[in-house]
């Protein structure tokens, strides 16, 4: 069970240590310097593990499908190795010398089939494929139109790449979207004349807020100024892999418009529960990947296990073993929608500012629903709300700063196939119980003095936790 003294453990120290370093040698001196400035900001990260505590609910993990939680992905891989049961671990080089084998070449050949696509080519991690396709793909004077929310696995390949400018539109703002391709049109000769080319960065949904890009209509603009097609869409797919499209082939499917996307990236991590990622396109991009996209060229190739585990995937959704669990997903979050808009204080806490959730707006109109879906309240009430829930036994998380811009801190509550209407009902109840508390709270008129339960008792821990160095035990 998620204690008070664990939840106080989550905290770093955030003292500054570089001061009392004057002495140590500058290397370790500086780097501790940097440090310092995230512990001033407290926002320094701790890798610690945060699995659900054991007996609560899991609204946290990217388990989206419960593969991994459920055994079904593990059951599926050992019976892969079983059928290959002559295989070497390891790749033995790059996929340019000796690293390449048929049975990777057969999985990429499986992939792309299933996705409609003329090709597939795998990468070690979805972080790895963006960086190659950004540093790769746009060509010098060439520009990348990216959304303001994109992966940082994006920004880290356009460090890298050659392209001329570099460009990004509001989230999901099409009028925006429109004005920056007509600026790329009117200040790049090279665009004009139609010698050089645009590729549109995108995510299907993003993580961070569950809502999902407007393809469609961004295709629609793109078309429209770049009748040649030379404004070409990059759509990174790891978060509705599995989740959305038939048999989990993702947004791009779910829209139909496979024939509209130049580049999709699908990841393995999330819904399939494994690891790994590729990169779906016509042969040209891939040729150019192989060619020019340094961590495929000087990488070793991934290992058997990888692949085996990918095929497994694989095996899960073209069976239609993985449908069931898609569509267990879209009935629990209308539920958790239905039954928190019902739930008698939910308008005073949206009115009071206490509560919103930006999806739960017209959530009824929406063809499908995402699994992700971020609960806002007041920045410095985050935090409470997310204590409140874990000694309720209910697994979300905060996220804060710097992963979300300042000031967008909110919890983030991730639904799984395999969690119950009634787990639902639960976290509904127990965000709304705790609403009331801050409601009650603030109509006490010590809304700045008073916190409400639950953080009383984390506080009391981690003034523990940082008056003995070690209150985790206490
Ligand atoms: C949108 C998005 N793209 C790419 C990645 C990176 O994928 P991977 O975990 O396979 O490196 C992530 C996060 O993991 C992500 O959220």
């Amino acid at each position: 069970m998620a204690t008070p003294a664990l939840l106080a453990s989550w905290f770093p120290n955030h003292s500054a240590k570089a001061p009392s370093m004057r002495n140590a040698p500058a290397f370790y001196r500086n780097l501790e310097e940097a440090l310092d400035l995230r512990r001033a900001e407290r926002s320094v990260f701790m890798v610690r593990s945060n699995e659900p505590a054991p007996g609560s609910i899991d609204f946290s993990t990217l388990d989206f499908l419960h593969l991994s939680a459920s055994g079904a992905i593990r059951a599926a891989f050992l019976e892969e190795l079983a059928n290959n049961p002559k295989f070497e671990l390891g790749a033995g080089g790059s996929r340019l010398l000796n690293g390449n084998s048929a049975y990777v070449e057969a999985a990429e050949a499986t992939i792309a089939d299933f996705h409609s696509g003329e090709s597939a080519l795998l990468f070690h991690s979805g972080f790895e494929a963006n960086t190659a396709i950004m540093a790769a793909i746009p060509r010098p004077g060439d520009a990348i139109v990216f959304d303001a929310l994109c992966h940082a696995s994006m920004h880290e390949g356009m460090l890298a790449s050659k392209a001329l400018c570099k460009q990004s539109f509001k989230h999901n703002d099409v009028e925006n979207f429109r004005e920056v391709l007509l600026q790329a049109l009117e200040t790049e000769p090279l665009i004009k004349q139609g010698k050089r080319s645009v590729l549109v960065c995108l995510e299907s949904m993003y993580s961070m807020d569950g809502d999902v890009a407007p393809l469609r209509e961004l295709i629609e603009v793109a078309k429209e100024l770049f009748p040649d097609g030379n404004a070409q869409f990059l759509v990174d797919e790891a978060h509705t892999t599995g989740v959305l499209g038939h048999q989990g082939r993702g947004f791009v499917n779910e829209l139909g418009l496979e024939n509209e996307v130049a580049i999709r990236m699908h990841t393995y991590g999330k819904a399939l529960a494994t690891t790994g990622a590729v990169v779906v396109s016509n042969q040209t991009i891939r040729q150019v990947l192989i060619n020019h996209a340094r961590c495929f060229i000087y990488s070793t190739a991934p290992s058997f296990p990888m692949v085996a585990a990918i095929k497994a995937g694989y095996k899960l959704m073209k069976t239609g073993q993985t449908e069931a669990l898609q569509e267990n997903i879209q009935r629990l979050v209308k539920h958790f929608f239905q039954v928190i808009t019902e739930n008698p204080v939910w308008d005073e806490a949206n009115e009071e500012g206490i509560l919103s959730i930006p999806l739960a707006e017209d959530w009824e109109s929406r063809p499908f629903l995402t699994q992700v879906v971020p609960v806002m309240t007041r920045q410095r009430y985050t935090l409470w709300l997310c204590y409140h829930l874990q000694l309720a036994k209910i697994s979300a998380f905060p996220i804060d700063y710097p992963v979300v811009p300042k000031g967008q801190g909110r919890l983030r509550v991730v639904f799984h196939a395999t969690n119950t209407e009634a787990e639902v009902e639960k976290l509904a109840e127990a965000i709304c119980e705790w609403a009331q508390e801050m409601l009650d709270i603030e109509e006490s008129g010590k809304g700045s003095s008073k916190i409400p339960s639950a953080a009383r008792r984390v506080q009391a821990q981690q003034a523990a936790v940082e008056g003995n160095g070690n209150g985790v035990h206490a």
